[in-house]
């Protein structure tokens, strides 16, 4: 922590990006961690600043399907009708990659992760720089991604070039990961857009991986999302017992409970935070209340998880089984 990276506007960020440096950029999901896709040591030096193992790739920003040529290739027609009916927005397509991409950006994989992003400062970002953006989420690997420029300047201010503000996130949570190089389409990282939205546009079932397929990406590694706090995730039926077993245990411990509803009879001892029943309006302060509890020195939270893994809240689920995941 300590320095201050300066914030910048859209023109001062295509200035930086162009130097070959990292930029704070705000995506309609969270904070991504910027930097030209096409300059090897502005890529690799996302992967010094984040702490990522340069195996895990990197998604790859372009200002629209029509710039995707020269990233990518069309493998069939789903991945065609999912960008058409889903970009810009909160989808991220892994296609075939081009000869051209980078291997620092694809971690030597022969597919690319490609995303065209909706936020409007991204976008002018995008146009003023005319080339792909590789961004991942701005934390540091493994933590909590960030979802305002506070955030991005709190966890890298010390280490990147400049910080474009653009407000709090709309969606809150990142993109949704679908893997369109086989035969059918196949979800890696539940997100902003739901399962259903998926089989709505293609008027046909897909496939969700699940968590024993190996970690192929970092967002499906058993511990991520993580705040300092030792998270557990609980059932709305078990969690006065479980926060009463905690405290009367542990009665110096700084314990907070994120519930959907107020505080059942009989609950003593932990701090209670309700949170929104809606799982999109949640994705939205997620991220925010798990880094409220490190400002706050909590050493123990407990959440509730939201009962439906419909819409949001599969990806909600995700996130928070990840954050309680072992260390
Ligand atoms: O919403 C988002 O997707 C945000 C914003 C900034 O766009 N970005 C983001 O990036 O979440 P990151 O790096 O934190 O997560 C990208 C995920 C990683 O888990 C990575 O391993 C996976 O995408 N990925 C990238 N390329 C891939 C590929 N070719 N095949 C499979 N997974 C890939
Ligand atoms: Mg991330």
């Amino acid at each position: 922590m300590g320095g201050r990276a300066p914030f910048v506007d859209v023109e001062g960020a295509v200035r930086i990006l162009r130097a070959g440096g990292l930029v704070g950029l705000p995506t309609e999901t969270v904070y991504g961690l910027a930097a030209d896709a096409t300059q090897p040591a502005a890529v690799r030096r996302i992967f010094e600043t984040k702490g990522r193992p340069p195996t895990h790739p990197l998604i790859v920003h372009v200002p629209s399907a029509e710039a995707l040529s020269r990233w990518s290739a069309w493998s069939s027609p789903s991945a065609r009708r999912l960008a058409d009916a889903l970009w810009p927005g909160p989808l991220t397509l892994v296609l075939p990659r081009a000869a051209a991409v980078l291997d620092e950006v694809t971690g030597g994989l022969p597919s690319v992760a490609v995303r065209v992003p909706a936020h409007p400062l991204a976008r002018a970002v995008l146009e003023g720089l005319g080339a792909g953006i590789a961004a991942p989420s701005a934390n540091r690997f493994g933590a909590v991604s960030p979802t305002t420029a506070e955030h991005v300047q709190d966890e890298l201010g010390d280490r990147i070039d400049g910080i474009l503000d653009g407000g709090p996130c709309d969606v809150g949570i990142e993109s949704t990961i679908v893997d369109v190089t086989g035969d059918v389409p196949r979800v890696l990282r539940p997100g902003g857009v739901s399962v259903e939205s998926l089989q709505d546009v293609l008027g046909a079932p897909v496939l969700v991986a699940g968590e024993d397929d190996g970690p192929r990406a970092p967002g499906r590694l058993a511990s991520h999302y993580a705040p300092r706090a030792r998270v557990s995730v609980v059932d709305e039926r078990d969690v006065a017992e479980r926060v009463r077993a905690w405290t009367s245990a542990h009665p110096d411990s700084t314990t907070v409970v994120l519930a959907p509803r107020a505080l059942p009879e009989g609950v003593r001892g932990g701090r209670w935070v309700e949170v929104p029943e809606d799982p999109r309006a949640w994705a939205q302060t997620l991220y925010a209340d798990l880094r409220a509890l490190d400002a706050a020195g909590v050493e123990r939270a407990f959440i509730v998880l939201p009962v439906e893994s419909s819409g949001l809240g599969m990806a909600i689920r995700d996130r928070l089984l990840r954050a309680a995941g072992p260390r």
